[in-house]
């Protein structure tokens, strides 16, 4: 699909990495939206529906908490069977996948994905959206209620997921779906295909169902704005960093005289440098004053699980390194990969100072933004300590008045 150095980029990979994004706040159990997509789609089978409608409700599944970036939201979704914030999260997906068009006909079942059946009847929603919001909310609770029993003893505890769910038969759930998933769960096969290796695997046989959506690099920006949103949300600290380090980093590139194409793709890395910090714990995120060795040790995972997120969609192997790459210094120093100079070719280059640059001018919990003077007087140091490039550097200053703006503008 690769046209004159244009990117084609499969929806389904794109679906798989927001998935592995966002679940990544789960800390600790991180296939939530996977295991949801595979319910709400194992019903829809029992239901009779045809194989298209069964894959979009994998993939809705898959997508249905695309607005939960802090650890503290995801919490009180799993503790409590009926939180009342719960539509929060509901209406932070829908607005954020409304206007996209390749992922749009799953914004109104998102909004709707914690409202009880009997209510959905009084809304102005379309049958088939309200179907499908519906078979999301009974999926997901089942899970909710399942989750801390998989690797063990789910073969014994499921009755009681099942007695649970039998209770807002007909309130919370439309019977019709609850009567399907009572068929579904007789089957221990069900179950265990839940836990995590198996539904790892599962999910990556999903990935060659490669339907036949693809995106533009336009589009694929599009969609990296979206998900440069939902990691910069995680802290009041981090708004608009992503965003703000893709400005810059367009810029240094435009500067350059990169290509058109080059300029976008550096500012996709840009805009998903950062997506491993979804799984960094809120506390460490928002500490108010510097990281202790253990935190700091964690934080520094990040960039990995940026690469981790990226690398497995076929055709931006060079966007997943140029961001992935972004805490590595040309000296060697940085982490976690320590590619030799040569191997940071200028898009990864241009990734560091911008993140860097735009960090700096930002508020962080534990110091002020700082004053243009001080940035530059940073940078250097950097420079100097061989971390990164001179070249990008000495443009930051020749322009320094606009960068700065450029790195503000986004707060
Ligand atoms: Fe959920
Ligand atoms: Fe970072
Ligand atoms: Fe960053």
């Amino acid at each position: 699909m690769h046209t004159t150095g244009d990117v084609h980029v499969a929806l389904r990979q794109m679906v798989i990495a927001i998935e592995t994004a966002v679940s990544m706040v789960g800390m600790n159990d991180t296939n939530h939206g996977k295991r949801v997509g595979y319910i709400a789609s194992q019903i829809a089978h029992q239901l009779g529906y045809n194989e298209h409608d069964a894959q979009y409700a994998f993939d809705l599944g898959m997508l249905h908490d695309c607005g939960v970036s802090t650890q503290q939201m995801h919490t009180n979704l799993v503790n409590h069977f009926d939180w009342e914030e719960a539509h929060i999260h509901c209406e932070i997906g829908h607005r954020l996948l409304k206007d996209f068009k390749p992922l749009a006909k799953f914004a109104v079942p998102i909004l709707y994905h914690h409202t009880a059946w009997k209510d959905l009847g009084k809304l102005d929603v379309g049958a088939s959206d309200a179907r499908m919001a519906n078979l999301i909310y009974l999926s997901d609770r089942v899970d909710v209620l399942a989750a801390a029993h998989y690797e063990t003893d789910i073969l014994l505890t499921h009755g009681t997921v099942v007695e649970v769910i039998k209770q807002y038969d007909g309130n919370m759930f439309d019977p019709e779906l609850v009567d399907a998933f009572l068929h579904v769960e007789k089957y221990e096969s069900f179950w265990i295909s839940l836990e995590n290796r198996h539904i790892s695997r599962y999910v990556w046989d999903m990935e060659k169902f490669k339907s036949k959506e693809w995106l533009s690099l336009k589009q694929l920006k599009q969609l990296s704005m979206i998900m440069a949103y939902i990691v910069d949300q995680k802290s009041p600290f981090t708004a608009q960093h992503s965003a703000g380090v893709a400005a810059l980093a367009r810029y240094f590139a435009s500067a350059l005289e990169l290509s058109e194409i080059q300029r976008d793709k550096i500012e996709v890395a840009g805009l998903l440098h950062d997506l491993g910090k979804l799984h960094t714990p809120d506390r460490i995120l928002g500490k108010p004053g510097p990281l202790n060795a253990v935190e700091r040790s964690i934080m520094n995972q990040h960039s990995y699980e940026t690469y981790e997120i990226l690398r497995h969609i076929d055709g931006i192997e060079d966007i997943a390194r140029w961001a992935a790459y972004h805490h590595e210094g040309i000296n060697g120093a940085g982490y976690p990969f320590h590619p030799s100079g040569n191997e940071l070719g200028i898009e990864a280059r241009i990734i560091a100072v911008a993140d860097i640059f735009q960090a700096l001018v930002q508020d962080r919990p534990y110091r002020r933004g700082m004053k243009l003077d001080q940035v530059l007087t940073v940078l250097e140091k950097f420079v100097a300590d061989g971390r990164i490039d001179r070249s990008i550097v000495a443009l930051a200053r020749k322009h320094s008045e606009t960068c700065f703006a450029i790195a503000r503008s986004s707060q």
